[in-house]
This record gives structure tokens, C-alpha cells and sequence, in this order.
């Protein structure tokens, strides 16, 4: 089938290459000029594992190409997948501006009835939004079309999105018409030919709760885990045992139940404020996901509470920071709990060295008093503290003995709880971890 993808970030691209390796003849369309020449000079603007070799393959197969041109990309499209951005504003709803003019080449190029996807996320009721801005703008250009807006939601995590989207858990679809259901099948049939997997059929309503509750209900269990740390720390327990055991109970499951620095990333800090909005709009009060927001702004604060309490002054002191992207296998670092913890040390006067094994490129210049270091060890050599922001396995295989060997002060502040406390007390350091026993070196 013909697919033309609007907005080619990190879901559109995934998207598109995805499509393409189904079989589909797929245009990828951003009117950001700079991306769609790195894309045509067979470059990918930013790194996903896997997603560089699959592009590479599907262009040089001839189905995948890409565009600035929004009339060549939805001429003749069966279905059109909008993957455009929506971050948050002020007031926490989303900027759907993105979303409508991504629906409004649509309605001036589309020169047949074209299946509309969302696949952004959105707050329910926008295809309504869509189809209504849809029609208006094709009667205005003399009418006759009547375009199908379907929800498609996204759940790939960056870092697996290549899989997640070849493999993925479930497809949801949400249409309003049989035409929209059919033809979406008929997108997925290749797919679904090659892993079977629930395929959700549903209104579109219905489809765009789905993203957002499920999105509202994960943020909901890493704050869930964060405060139990909290209370952990207090007691002298170990959250990693809770969460464990927690685990074991398959109506719980061990997944996002990670105590440590708060979720971060483009995603899940602004769904569960948009969710929240939407549900205000509605009149409905979903005071449940304010207080997940509150106790993961808290969570990014910890490490904040533990240098002060370990080193004291921080001003002039030298602390490493590992890590930045918001989570390891991205080099994304947008909404990066890390970010906050630098503005935060930066505010105290602290002198930072910063790693991270991929995504450095993406802060470089944000700051000019930070520096920015290729080696993990360039970052701690001489440090007064290190706070880990990020657990990427290369930090995870640092032995204690070096991190001893390196810090001035053996001040280690594990924001993601990736080391064993004791053996590093074992070996003199004094360590701060989320939610288990806090051990400091004896007449520290
Ligand atoms: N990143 C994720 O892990 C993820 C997962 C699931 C869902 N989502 C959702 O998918 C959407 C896109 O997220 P993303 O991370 O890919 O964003 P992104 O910022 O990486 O990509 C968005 C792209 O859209 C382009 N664009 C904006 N307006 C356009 C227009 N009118 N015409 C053509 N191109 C346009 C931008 O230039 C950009 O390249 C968001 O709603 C997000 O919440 C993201």
C-alpha cells in the first residue's frame, strides 16, 4: 500500500522504515529541511539501535524515500500517519498546532479519500478535532473528499523502537467507519503475518485513553516504587527486595518498578500532564496522576538532598555526572531527569564533568561553565562526588575498586541504584542509593 509519513523524529522515521520493511511504498515527509537532507545523504539524525541498518536496507530497496514536499508525499497515499510532536505548554495540555497543520496539507493535497492516523499522541477527542478541520478545509477547496481519521497509537520505547515496532505487544486501532478498519488491517496484515499479536480494534476515542492511560498508568508505578523508597530510606529497608517480591505477583510484574531518578524523556512527563488536563476539561479531577507528577519532580531532586548531605557546600566542589540521556540505548535528552540535576548543581555553584556514551552531542553548548568528557573515567578522576543519572552498562562495569581509586572525596550518589552498596563500601566509599540503607564510611 502506499503510506506517506508527516513528521519523520522518532516515531515518524521508525515508522516509515517499519512500514517499508512490511512491504509498503513508503515517503517520509518533514518540513524540517536539515533532517530530510542527512536522511537522503543516508545519514539518521539521531541514534536508535538498529534503526541506521533498516533505513539503509529499505531505501536501497526503493521503499523507502523522503521529502519536504508535502503535495508529492500525499498525493496518492492510502493512509496518511501523523507523527508530528506535541510538548506541553504552560498550562500542561499539548500542542496539537503541529497536529493541525500536519492534517491541513493533508486536506489541500490529498487528491482522494485518504485514512488520516494518528499516531502522535494526543488527547482524546482529537480526531474529532482532526476530521472536523479536515472537512472544513476540503469543502473551502470545493469539497468531495471525505477523509477517514483513524488513532493508531505509538508504545515503542526508544532504545528497543526498531522491535517494539516489528514485535509489538498489541496494535491498537481506533476508527469510526468500516472503510478506516479495513484499510488499517490491510497495513498491519504483513505485519501481524510475522508475529501474531493482539489486534485491538476499537472507536477512536477509546483508542486515543488507551496511549494516554497506558503511558499515565506506567509513570504511575515508577512514582508508586519512588515513594516506597522513600519510605525505605526512612525505615531502613531495601526497595530492591520490595520490588522484587513485589514482582513475583504476576498481577504486578517486575517491570517499571525501578526505583531511582524519576522517568524523563519527551513522553511520559508531558502525557501524564496532558492526561490530566484533558480529564479537567471533561470535569473530572485526576488528582491520582497530580500526585504522580509531584513525587517524580521530587524524585529528581534526591540526589540534589544527598550531595548536600554528603558533601555539604557544593559550591567549587567538582562532581561527575554520568549519564544523560533520559534513559540508556538513546541518545534523547529531552525532558532527561540529568538535565535538571545539572541545572540544579550549576545553580549551587558546583564544577561539573559530565558522560555519557551517546547522547553528549546533544548538550554540547547548552552550557558553558559544564564540561563535557569522552572517557567515564575523565569524569570522575578527581571528583569530590559522582551521581549516576543514567544506567548504561558501561557504567554498571566500573569496578569499586577504580571509582575509589579516582574520587577525591568517596562520595558515590547512585541515582539508579546500579552498583551494590556494600561492595562499594566495602571498598571505603561512602554511598547513597534510592530506597535501601544508606552507608557511610565509619568517621565520615
Ligand atoms: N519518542 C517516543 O518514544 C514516542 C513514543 C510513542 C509516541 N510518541 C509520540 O509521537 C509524537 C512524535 O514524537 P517524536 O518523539 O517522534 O517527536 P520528534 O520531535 O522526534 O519528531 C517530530 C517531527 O515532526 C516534524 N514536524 C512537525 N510539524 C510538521 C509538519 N507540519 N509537517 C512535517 N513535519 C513536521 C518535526 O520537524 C520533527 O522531525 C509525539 O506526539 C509523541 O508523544 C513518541
Amino acid at each position: 500500500m502506499k503510506v506517506s509519513v508527516i513528521g519523520v523524529g522518532h516515531v515518524g522515521l521508525i515508522t516509515a522504515a517499519c512500514m517499508a520493511d512490511l512491504g509498503h511504498d513508503v515517503i517520509g515527509m518533514d518540513d524540517d529541511r536539515s533532517k530530510i537532507e542527512t536522511l537522503a545523504s543516508g545519514e539518521v539524525p539521531f541514534y536508535e539501535e538498529g534503526l541506521a541498518a533498516l533505513t539503509t536496507k529499505v531505501v536501497g530497496e526503493g521503499r523507502l524515500r523522503f521529502s519536504t514536499d508535502a503535495a508529492e508525499a500525499v498525493a496518492d497515499a492510502d493512509v496518511v500517519f501523523i507523527c508530528v510532536g506535541t510538548p506541553s505548554r504552560d498550562d500542561g495540555s499539548p500542542n496539537l498546532s503541529y497536529v493541525q497543520a500536519a492534517a491541513a496539507s493533508v486536506a489541500t493535497h490529498a487528491t482522494s479519500s485518504v485514512v488520516v492516523a494518528e499516531k502522535s499522541t494526543v488527547p482524546v477527542r482529537t480526531g474529532e478535532r482532526i476530521r472536523h478541520a479536515l472537512a472544513l478545509q476540503t469543502q473551502s477547496r470545493g469539497g468531495g473528499i471525505v477523509h477517514d481519521v483513524v488513532s493508531n497509537p505509538e508504545f515503542l520505547r526508544e532504545g528497543t523502537a526498531v522491535e517494539d515496532t516489528l514485535r509489538p505487544d498489541r496494535v491498537v486501532v481506533g476508527a469510526d467507519s468500516a472503510r478506516a478498519h479495513e484499510v488499517m488491517r490491510r497495513i498491519y496484515e504483513p505485519l501481524l503475518a510475522r508475529h501474531a499479536c493482539p489486534y485491538v480494534a476499537t472507536d477512536v476515542r477509546t483508542a486515543e485513553l488507551i496511549k494516554h492511560a497506558s503511558n499515565a498508568f506506567l509513570a504511575t508505578k515508577i512514582s508508586f516504587i519512588n515513594s516506597v523508597a522513600r519510605i525505605c530510606e526512612l525505615a531502613g529497608a531495601d526497595v530492591q527486595t520490595v520490588a522484587d517480591a513485589m514482582g513475583h505477583d504476576a498481577r504486578i510484574g517486575r517491570a517499571f518498578l525501578n526505583a531511582g531518578l524519576g522517568y524523563g524523556g519527551s513522553c511520559f512527563p508531558k502525557d501524564v500532564k496532558a492526561f490530566i488536563h484533558i480529564a479537567a476539561e471533561l470535569g473530572y479531577d485526576f488528582g491520582m496522576l497530580r500526585e504522580t507528577d509531584r513525587v517524580n519532580r521530587e524524585a529528581i531532586q534526591w540526589p540534589i538532598r544527598q550531595l548536600r548531605r554528603l558533601v555539604w557546600n557544593l559550591a567549587d566542589k567538582e562532581i561527575a555526572i554520568l549519564g544523560v540521556a533520559f534513559k540508556p540505548g538513546t541518545d534523547d535528552v529531552r525532558d532527561a531527569p540529568a538535565l535538571e540535576v545539572i541545572d540544579a548543581l550549576r545553580a549551587e555553584g558546583a564544577r561539573l564533568r559530565v558522560h555519557d556514551p551517546v547522547a553528549l552531542e546533544q548538550i554540547r553548548g547548552r552550557y558553558a561553565d559544564v564540561e563535557l568528557v569522552e572517557k567515564a573515567e575523565d569524569a570522575l578522576r578527581g571528583a569530590h562526588a559522582v551521581v549516576v543519572c543514567t544506567e548504561w552498562d558501561e557504567y554498571r562495569a566500573i569496578k569499586p575498586e577504580r571509582l575509589a581509586e579516582l574520587l577525591t572525596y568517596p562520595v558515590v550518589v547512585d541515582a539508579r541504584n546500579l552498583w551494590d552498596p556494600q561492595e562499594l563500601a566495602d571498598h571505603g566509599l561512602t554511598v547513597a542509593s534510592v530506597g535501601r540503607p544508606q552507608i557511610e564510611i565509619p568517621g565520615a
